[in-house]
């Protein structure tokens, strides 16, 4: 069953007076539960796909269905509810709000997605979580104490806390060593099979695409057939 469904997806910026195409017609589907990798040359279109797929930045043209709503015909605020609610994101780099402890990143994350858990189910989800990707014992470290792997992990954690059907992760594993890699993929694959999340991650690393369901590669603003 498809889960994002992407249709004739077109982006254009203007670079000085000339308005270029970044994304050219782009037919794409991901498959609900899967783990699709996007790849492709520096440039080609990668995270402009995954940002405009995930609602965080507009197309110039085409359909984006979610859940048979299209994304490019809803309000912002709309689209902003469905993101909050809908989808989780992964970066690079963690980007965890320094000063708070890795319990009050997921609080925080909470807060805002207006979830109404009490008190109780509050805590006992950020336990759950924190266990899952085996960061209990550093609930109350801030993000300085942690290693980029740890910090990587509360990332997701995070990401997913709200339960989310989609994951975007734009090089999840760009910023660590091999090992680290290894475990934070090891990791996105256990919760995608064991929360049926759909995820769309970009990478660079050809060692991480064993991780993926299916490889679609980008080339010039276009998905290669
Ligand atoms: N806001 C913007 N304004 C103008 N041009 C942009 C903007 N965002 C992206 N681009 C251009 O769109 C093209 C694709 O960028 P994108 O970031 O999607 O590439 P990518 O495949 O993710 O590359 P990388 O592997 O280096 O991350 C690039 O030529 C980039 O300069
Ligand atoms: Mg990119």
């Amino acid at each position: 069953m498809s889960s994002l469904q992407i249709k004739e997806l077109e982006k254009s910026f203007k670079i000085g007076r000339n308005e270029e195409k970044i994304l050219k017609s782009i037919d794409f589907e991901l498959e609900e539960g899967k783990i699709t990798a996007l790849v492709g040359t520096s440039g080609s279109g990668k995270s402009t796909l995954l940002t405009i797929a995930a609602g965080l930045q507009k197309s110039s043209g085409g359909k984006i269905k979610f859940n048979d709503k299209d994304l490019t015909d809803m309000s912002s605020s709309k689209v902003r509810d469905v993101r909050a609610k809908e989808f989780g994101f992964v970066f690079q780099h963690a980007h965890l709000v320094p000063f708070l402890s890795v319990k009050d990143q997921l609080n925080l994350m909470i807060d805002t997605a207006e979830l109404k858990w009490r008190k109780k189910e509050k805590q006992q989800r950020i336990q759950d979580i924190l266990e899952t990707v085996d960061m209990w014992k550093h609930r109350d470290s801030d993000p300085d104490q942690l290693s980029g792997g740890e910090k990587q992990r509360v990332a997701i954690a995070r990401a997913i806390i709200h339960e989310p059907k989609l994951l975007f992760a734009d090089e999840p594993t760009a910023s660590l060593d091999s090992k680290r890699s290894v475990e934070v993929m090891e990791l996105i694959r256990s919760l995608s099979i064991e929360r049926n999340i759909t995820v769309l991650m970009v990478t660079h690393d050809e060692d991480m695409l064993v991780y993926a369901d299916r490889t679609v590669e980008m080339k010039d603003g276009k998905i290669e057939k």
